[in-house]
């Protein structure tokens, strides 16, 4: 059997997992992931892999070396590959038409126009990376321009691997999607890349569609799924008014099949690098087509985001006296969420600029992000500051912000925290993980989402009564 190559450009949090998966699951693929980031390739032929995920360093241990390799040389792998997985960053427009929503595709044209300067035989060119509906018609018609020297079939094959998850998502996932062009070249072209799936992935979950059909279900996956988060948000907002509580709501409402018990988690807000870009570009596509009505409808997803990670700010000051200024505040955890050392998009972000603002001295704690952390905050200094250890953020602070539900958060000595900090002691659980019963006996005034607080003062009642606007 002849060996076929793989190459995958981009080695991120899409490439690196998705390609380690691969060549562990199938030797008799060569499998090349290259990337213009030199120091991100050398962490990847190191065991200090550049991204943090549970369960990665063991299957890139079991097959780099064999059939897979990390390399610079992104015309090489070009060249030998005959399938080629696209999974370079996509972020949203920042400047000129359609900035803040349409996806900039600078990075994607690029290497679209790298593959055809240094191919020298056909091949599939697979989007891995989220992009806007109609993507691969533009990519088509790059790769096509030379008037048909050789061949290449663009396919569309979305990753919906979760961050923290990404290598049970990958072994185990809900499916498969593969678009393509329903020509005899897209069919067969589509097959190949069934055939990769195949050698793990039961027939039944692997599905096949139209290209447009591919690129459009992934986007409404992650518009689906943020809208759940941002509708359980906005009811946490109406239970911190009412005598409700948000986890029995949820637990209630999802108990219902048809509706299901997961994320419907009330959190700070949602984060991470896909779910607002997805949107944005959902709504960009749908302006571009003039259905303004469902742009909007969209957008409100985003808006309720907003809005509850202003809220939680707002409700700390508020509680906090109406004032922040010179008062430590310790936020435990900064990832977007947990088991990641990502903070792309994470709500933490918009909680310690807000407290900058409000001339507070923050103190950064996490188990993984730190490094993240320091250079989303790069160039502040003086009232920003890192700690290793949550023991050491919250000696001192007035207040605990949990943002990011970090398993070891709930096992910490709540007791010994409570005692080295500054009274009143505030705790604001963002991902309402902790015990909340148990810290305000310890205490603590306590901020659950979306449920009463339980606080040691005697205006608590006041002070929710509706008239502050919030
Ligand atoms: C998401 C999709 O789940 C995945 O399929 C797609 O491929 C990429 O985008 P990811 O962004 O890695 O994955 O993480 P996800 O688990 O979806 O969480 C996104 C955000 O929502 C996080 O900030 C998380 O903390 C938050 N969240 C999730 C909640 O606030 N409440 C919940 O109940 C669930
Ligand atoms: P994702 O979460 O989508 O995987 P990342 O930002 O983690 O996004 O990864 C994208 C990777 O793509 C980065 O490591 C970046 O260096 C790489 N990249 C961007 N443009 C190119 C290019 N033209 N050639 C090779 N790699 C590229």
């Amino acid at each position: 059997m002849t060996t076929k190559h793989i190459a995958c450009i981009g080695a991120g949090y899409v490439g690196g997992p998705t390609m380690a998966v691969i060549a562990m699951k199938c030797p008799q693929y060569r499998v090349t992931v290259a990337d213009t980031n030199t120091s991100r390739i050398a962490a990847w032929l190191t065991d200090a892999l550049p991204i943090y995920e549970p369960g990665l360093l063991e299957v890139v241990q079991a097959a780099r070396g064999r059939n897979l390799f990390f390399t610079t040389d992104i015309a090489g792998a070009i060249r030998e590959a005959e399938i080629i997985f696209v999974s370079v960053n996509t972020p949203t427009k920042t400047f000129g038409d359609g900035a803040g929503k349409a996806a900039d595709l600078q990075y994607w044209e690029k290497v679209a126009r790298e593959i055809l300067r240094e191919a020298r035989t056909d091949k599939i060119v697979i989007e891995k990376s989220t992009l806007p509906v109609k993507t691969a018609q533009i990519m088509e018609t790059i790769l096509n321009a030379e008037g048909g020297r050789l061949h290449f079939e663009v396919i569309s094959n979305p990753e919906f691997l979760a961050e923290g998850t990404a290598v049970r998502d990958l072994l185990h996932p809900n499916r498969v999607l593969i678009g393509s062009r329903e020509t005899t070249r897209g069919l067969i072209a589509r097959q190949e890349i069934v055939d990769i799936y195949a050698n793990w992935v039961p027939a039944g979950r692997i599905v096949t569609s139209n290209v447009w059909s591919a690129e459009l279900s992934k986007l409404v996956a992650n518009a689906f799924l943020a809208q759940r988060i941002s509708s359980i948000n906005s009811i946490s907002a109406l239970c911190e008014k009412t005598d409700a509580n948000i986890r029995e709501v949820a637990h209630a409402v999802g108990m219902d099949e048809r509706i299901g018990n997961r994320f419907l988690n009330a959190s700070v807000g949602f984060g991470g690098s896909c779910f607002k870009k997805d949107i944005l570009n959902l709504v960009y596509i749908c302006e571009s087509y003039g259905l303004s009505e469902i742009a909007r409808y969209w957008e409100a997803v985003l808006t309720m985001n907003e809005y509850q990670e202003q809220r939680f700010v707002r409700t700390m000051i508020r509680e906090m006296f109406n004032t922040m200024v010179g008062k430590r505040i310790a936020l435990f955890g900064f990832a977007f969420k947990a088991d990641t050392s990502d903070t792309r998009e994470s709500p933490a972000i918009y909680v310690g600029r807000k407290l900058l603002e409000e001339k507070a001295v923050v103190v950064i704690t996490d188990p993984r992000a730190l490094e993240n952390a320091r250079l989303d905050f790069a160039g502040v200094d003086g009232r920003i500051h890192f700690a290793e250890d949550p023991y050491d953020a919250a000696r001192g602070a007035h207040a605990v912000a949990l943002l990011t539900e970090w398993e070891l958060y709930r096992s910490l000595s709540w007791e010994d925290i409570y005692q080295s900090m500054e009274k009143p002691a505030f705790v604001f659980d963002g991902r309402n993980i902790l015990d909340h019963k148990r810290l305000h006996e310890i205490g603590f005034n306590v901020y659950p989402l979306g449920a009463p607080p339980l606080t040691h003062f005697h205006d608590r009642g006041a002070r929710r009564g509706g008239s502050s606007g919030y």
